[in-house]
């Protein structure tokens, strides 16, 4: 148990050490500010780290991550990194990124109890149920958890340019919302390109006259 912690401090003085190494100046670079360009909101599996799978630096990337990456339009913790980011950095891009294999995903295609965590997955369950009519059809499961969990990306997007953080920004700048799912088996990101550039890109009655 002491070991298998330990080694997450080893780890990091040997990470300091050899960013060190590599440019003496990093750490009193990174300590004057951030200015990252992306915002991802992700999954927290342990498999989907966001900077580790798209190569980046630290300072580069603002993170949020929840079970099966959802946008909840009541959660003020995603809202106030959303609002951070967005006014604030001012980040260019948030991407949604989901990934196959999700627990989450497979999770809420079944019907097993699991206490609270049933109350998450229940915005999983309302993606199946509007897309009810496709995602039947699928008859290999794993294949239709993969489905649901691009279909999941793509709403989660919609949920994003829902938000007033959004639309105010919208009226005022451009912000690119981007929709990806990463492969745990490849290692390798798909676009989904799920653009939402403007308010023109929702429904009607989800537009506000900010
Ligand atoms: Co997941």
């Amino acid at each position: 148990m002491e070991i298998s912690y330990r080694k997450l401090i080893d780890g990091n003085r040997r990470f300091s050490m050899s960013k060190k190494f590599d440019d003496p100046e990093y750490f009193k670079k990174l300590s004057l500010g951030q200015k990252p360009d992306y915002l991802w909101i992700g999954c927290s599996d342990s498999r989907v780290p966001a900077n580790e799978v798209t190569n980046t630096e630290s300072g580069e990337i603002f993170v949020h991550r929840n079970i099966a990456n959802l946008v909840v339009h009541t959660d003020m913790n995603l809202l106030s990194v959303l609002e951070y980011a967005v006014k604030y950095l001012e980040v260019k891009h948030v991407i949604i990124c989901g990934h196959y294999g999700c627990g989450g995903v497979k999770a809420a295609m079944g019907n097993d109890f699991h206490g609270f965590l049933d109350n998450w997955l229940r915005n999983i369950k309302d993606v199946y149920h509007k897309h009810h009519l496709e995602l039947d059809t699928i008859e290999s499961l794993d294949k239709r958890a993969d489905r649901l969990t691009e279909l999941n990306v793509v709403e989660q997007v919609r949920n994003l340019a829902k938000t007033t953080i959004v639309q105010e920004t919208w009226k005022k700048r451009p912000l690119h919302l981007h929709g990806w799912v990463y492969g745990i088996n490849n290692g390798l990101i798909k676009d989904l390109s799920v653009i939402h550039d403007g308010t023109e890109d929702i429904e009607a009655i989800y537009r506000l006259n900010v």
